[in-house]
């Protein structure tokens, strides 16, 4: 497994809608696991390819509730009820934190590792999560939900930081290893 480099606001590649896996073949297993391992060293919580710089359609998730680690190739919410309020922030956006409107609730339904077809029943952070990365797998971050005042202030807070990014580029190996708080 290795780590791979973290795209951040500004690169392209996260505006872009990713393409459906037609098979999982042991590269996709490879990038899921790579993916894995990113988050996990990023102390994140969830990750989408176009976050590394890929297009397919595949996520990572571990909010460490009792659903487990979740791969989840080509997710489809299926079904979605209620709305709640909630702090949301992004690998890709480090640093920068608001509080987002999504579903209490919903049911996805993606393929796991194996290429199996799986359903999840999610509330909770889970929820949240699931409904932030499958975002990312249609170009669309957590900012774009703000209000314009809100997205403003969010975009100016970035703008002090993202020199630290050259090239758009998160080297994580860089980083202190202690995050604040949690980004997915
Ligand atoms: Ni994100």
């Amino acid at each position: 497994m290795s780590v791979l480099e973290i795209r951040v606001l500004g690169d392209p590649v996260l505006r872009k809608e990713t393409k459906p896996v037609e098979a999982v073949t042991d590269d996709v297993r490879r990038l899921i696991d790579d993916m894995f391992e990113t988050m996990r060293l990023a102390k994140g919580i969830g990750l989408a390819a176009p976050q590394v710089g890929r297009i397919e359609r595949v996520a990572v998730i571990d909010v460490r509730d009792s659903h487990g680690p979740l791969a989840l190739v080509n997710p489809e919410i299926v079904e979605r009820d209620g709305s709640i309020k909630g702090e949301e922030g992004c690998l890709s956006i480090p640093d920068v934190y608001d509080d987002v409107e999504r579903s209490a609730t919903v049911v996805v339904r993606a393929l796991d590792r194996s290429g199996a077809p799986i359903t999840v029943e999610a509330e909770d952070l889970l929820a949240r999560c699931l409904q932030h990365e499958i975002d990312h797998l249609f170009g669309k971050l957590f900012i774009d939900h703000l209000s314009v005042l809100k997205r403003r202030t969010a975009l100016a807070k970035w703008a002090e930081m993202r020199d630290k990014y050259p090239g758009f580029v998160r080297r994580l190996s860089d980083e202190a290893t202690e995050r604040p708080a949690e980004e997915f």
